[in-house]
């Protein structure tokens, strides 16, 4: 397809959670991240001229206008509470503008079922989201590993630093054993069975993920051996849930999880309102919870044996005003439709 024929683009990018594992990942052990059933989608059209407009219906807040320039952003309204959401969405055009050598003007409109900042992966789907539906308009056809690395690289322009594994998890979707070694990220998929009948709960944020892995490593400073342990023992609890999954066995995977939950806390990630959460859904019935993500707030995530348990554990959950919501494995990472 050449330049200039496509209309319109929309990618649709699932969420994630990070079933065991995170943390210790960052010291070179194993982790295991599921696409789930929540989504950004992502709208690229095409816009006269060099300059990228976007408009997010709900990233951070509703109804934010920004204008990228040659001298920079520029925001029309909402401002420095959405400017860290839509600097993904700037550096992920600066990469496809590199890779495609053009500089082309867009509209993009984004639009998210997923809070930022939650732990569910939503920086990343905001850049996998926009470099495939930009990527389209241009008449490129990215496969989703490579859109994985081009949003990885956007994740770096605005963070710093980024194992790649959130953008990994939502562009390929499915269930994957990811590794970081010597700088490389691995990702192996997983056969699973069916959907995973999980549920998340969102809890307030207390401190960015920069925070959480810096408070991990000065723990570390201070004890180094006890926390190599932990750190290998979260690992240990990876190579098991590997088998537990492609088995099959929920109940397994469950006390999985809550073993991991129990080393998270150790490495001083949780918060009050976390374990509250941890402990209520595992009171109402899951088989298993725990931090997912960074900690310090943001999500936990829960397993249940059945729909119908995840449904009455989500609603007791719900009752007792927590945000949780009910959601299931998804195997289809990144799609782009053309409009
Ligand atoms: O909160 P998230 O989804 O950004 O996850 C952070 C996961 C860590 O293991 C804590 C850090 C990392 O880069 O892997």
């Amino acid at each position: 397809m050449g330049i200039g024929e496509v209309v319109k683009a929309v990618a649709k990018v699932p969420g994630k959670v990070t079933l065991l594992g995170e943390h210790a990942v960052v010291y070179g052990q194993p982790a295991i991240v599921a696409g789930i059933d929540r989504y950004v989608v992502v709208e690229a059209s095409d816009l006269e001229g060099d300059e990228v407009d976007v408009y997010s219906e709900d990233i951070s807040v509703k109804g934010v206008n920004a204008r990228l320039g040659p001298g920079g952003a520029v925001y029309t309204c909402g401002e420095a509470i959405a400017e860290k959401a839509f600097s993904y969405v700037f550096e992920a055009i600066r990469q496809i503008r590199i890779i495609s050598e053009t500089v082309r003007g867009a509209a993009i409109r984004i639009k998210s079922d997923m809070p930022v900042g939650a732990g569910l992966g939503t920086s990343a789907a905001v850049a996998a989201g926009t470099c495939a539906a930009y990527s389209a308009i241009l008449g490129l056809q990215l496969d989703p590993a490579t859109l994985a690395e081009l949003a990885t690289k956007a994740e770096l322009g605005v963070q710093g630093s980024s194992s790649g594994m959130d953008a990994h998890a939502v562009c390929l979707g499915g269930v994957n054993v990811v590794n970081k070694a010597n700088e490389r990220l691995t990702v192996s998929r997983l056969k699973i069975r069916g959907p995973l009948p999980l549920g998340v709960v969102e809890t307030p944020r207390e401190a960015p993920t920069a925070h959480a892995v810096e408070t991990v490593a000065r723990l570390r400073s201070r004890y180094p051996d006890l926390v190599d342990r932990l750190n290998s023992d979260i690992g240990a609890i990876v190579q098991d849930g590997v088998t537990t999954i492609e088995s099959g066995n929920l109940t397994q995977l469950g006390e999985l999880m809550n073993i991991n939950h129990g080393l998270l806390s150790s490495l001083g990630v949780s918060t009050a309102a976390m374990e509250e959460a941890v402990y209520s859904a595992r009171r109402a019935g899951a088989i298993g919870s725990k931090i997912t993500g960074a900690g310090m707030g943001g999500s936990v995530v829960y397993l249940c044996d059945t729909d119908r348990k995840l449904g009455e554990v989500n609603s007791v959950l719900r009752n007792m005003g927590m945000v949780s919501s009910a959601v299931h494995t998804v195997e289809k990472g990144v799609s782009v439709t053309l409009v």
